[in-house]
């Protein structure tokens, strides 16, 4: 069994938790919008058509913030098409995804599912088939109060306060050529620039994501955020950063290091804007919004030429067994230590298309293994992201070269003198022991901790997955971790992700 030693120290910290961390992903996909958060008729449903049975999983999930409505599918968006009378809306030929488009539901309803379910809404403007003059006649639609014609049809359609969406993204990875209206890092950056300066003469406070790479292994790569920083620096906010990983070739050990792909991606784009700043003499820090993150079994997604044109289809729904879990609680590791940088983030995507929740027609919904890893990091990563040292052997990978065995980040919230501690061992083959000094964790001496819980995610069979018929296959169980005066030891299995919880104090 190998060791890990951590210690926590209060002067070491990254920056708060960011609550938009927690944030997902809506797309007009496959089966995420129609028979995922949405199906009239079914037993489940509201007065409104969307299925309650979902908005319960969401809220358990502990997402913050849902970005809508694509995805590959903005790009070729007409948004009026799905506001108004639900029975005089068009139907349309997505050509992102090859579908039908009901347009059932559109923004308004969008928005008030996240209302309902208590998430905020994030939207994306078409800058693939459209430009600015449609991103202001939305913004105006969504956020203008009423006494002008888009924010009088608003209120016509039954919403007469704003709906004061504050995060937008201006279009969707832009550099990617399967994108409608693909576009080169000049013509973007152009087209980003007016329509960023236009939207903020609307409401100059809001947040605006420009479109980064489509992924770290795109040839523009570095030059695309450069070029379209160099335009766009004083308009907007953030930086989008996607990626989905997968075992490539059967790759595991690499896959289980995915975080390490993650990192150096998130470093990457911080360094092509601090160059851009420090070119333009600026202090301004534009942050990342790593907008579209998950597992992806993008081998087995044949392209979107090969889609059979039908209406809500079954696209890439990957059903995840322990490791992917595993991978995702790293992730969300490597998102919370690179908190001071990374200013929000959507697992991609919520419902069916390689989500953590699983929904059948007519039938029930459930959490899939990645689920589990998400809604405990959502729910007890508060207050400050702590820099642990940690000191373990190293796994070699052939993506990565060596990479740390065990991964730890840790947030300690001095309000309830909660500490929370997140930790995956990366190998397949050996169990670790972790011993986590907690004496400085919050400056408060060895005597003032109790251990709340240790919760681990962790299977023999590493294999396993939830179905409808077993949806508890693969749940979080109690680990061994125990408190000995200033240290914590706690058994971590191979390939496993755990959440340990203590508390200054006795337990509350
Ligand atoms: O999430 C699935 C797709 O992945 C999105 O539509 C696109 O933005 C990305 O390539």
């Amino acid at each position: 069994m190998g060791r890990a030693t951590v210690r926590l120290d209060p002067a070491f910290t990254v920056g708060p938790v960011r609550p938009r961390t927690f944030g997902s992903f809506v797309e007009h996909m496959g089966r995420c919008v129609y028979t995922g958060i949405y199906e009239p008729g079914h037993p489940e449903a509201d007065e409104l058509g969307f299925r309650s049975d979902v908005a319960a999983l969401v809220r358990e999930l502990g997402v913050t913030t849902v970005r809508y409505p694509g995805g590959n599918f903005v790009s070729n968006y007409r948004w009026e098409d799905g506001i108004g009378p639900k029975a005089d809306r068009p139907t349309q030929l997505d050509l992102a995804w090859r579908s039908v488009e009901t347009n059932q539901v559109g923004t308004d309803d969008f928005v008030d599912w996240a209302r309902g379910v208590g998430v905020e809404p994030m939207m994306a403007v078409n800058l693939g088939t459209r430009g600015v003059q449609e991103a202001i006649d939305l913004l105006l639609y969504c956020n203008a109060e009423t006494g002008t014609s888009w924010p009088d049809l608003r209120a016509k359609h039954g919403h007469h306060e704003p709906h004061d969406v504050r995060v937008w993204c201006l279009g969707n990875e832009m550099d990617g050529p399967w994108q409608m209206g693909h576009k080169t890092a000049e013509e973007y950056a152009r087209v980003a620039e007016e329509t960023a300066r236009a939207m903020r003469r609307v409401d100059p406070g809001l947040e605006l994501v420009a479109c980064g790479s489509s992924n770290r292994g795109m040839p523009t790569f570095g030059t695309w955020e450069r070029v379209v920083l160099e335009r766009c620096f004083d308009l907007v906010d953030h930086i989008s950063a996607h990626a989905y990983y997968e075992p490539v070739d059967g790759d595991v050990d690499s896959f289980l290091a995915s975080g390490e792909d993650m990192h150096r991606f998130i470093e990457s784009v911080v360094a092509t804007a601090d160059h851009v700043a420090a070119v333009k003499g600026s202090d301004k820090r534009i942050t990342v919004s790593f907008d579209e993150w998950n597992v992806w079994f993008q081998e087995r997604f044949h392209g979107e030429n090969s889609l059979e044109i039908r209406e809500a289809p079954e696209l890439i729904e990957d059903v995840y067994d322990v490791t992917d879990a595993v991978v995702v609680g790293s992730l969300l590791i490597t998102l919370l230590q690179h908190t001071d940088r990374v200013a929000m983030a959507c697992q991609a995507q919520l419902v069916n298309v390689i989500a953590p929740i699983a929904t059948r027609p007519g039938g029930g919904a459930w959490r899939q293994t990645i689920f589990h890893p998400f809604a405990l990091t959502a729910q007890h990563a508060r207050g400050t992201v702590l820099r642990p040292a940690v000191a373990c052997d190293t796994i070699d990978t052939s993506a990565y070269g060596p990479v740390d065995q065990v991964v730890v980040t840790a947030t300690h919230d001095p309000d309830t003198g909660d500490l929370a501690v997140f930790v995956v061992n990366r190998s397949r083959t050996e169990a670790a022991e972790l011993v986590l000094d907690v004496a400085d964790a919050v400056g408060a001496g060895p005597t003032a901790y109790t251990l709340v819980e240790h919760l681990a995610l962790h299977d023999d069979d590493t294999s396993a997955t939830n179905t409808e018929a077993n949806p508890d296959r693969v749940t979080p169980r109690p680990g061994d971790a125990s408190v000995d005066g200033p240290t914590l030891t706690a058994t971590l299995p191979p390939t496993s992700w755990h959440c340990i919880r203590l508390t200054e104090g006795t337990v509350r």
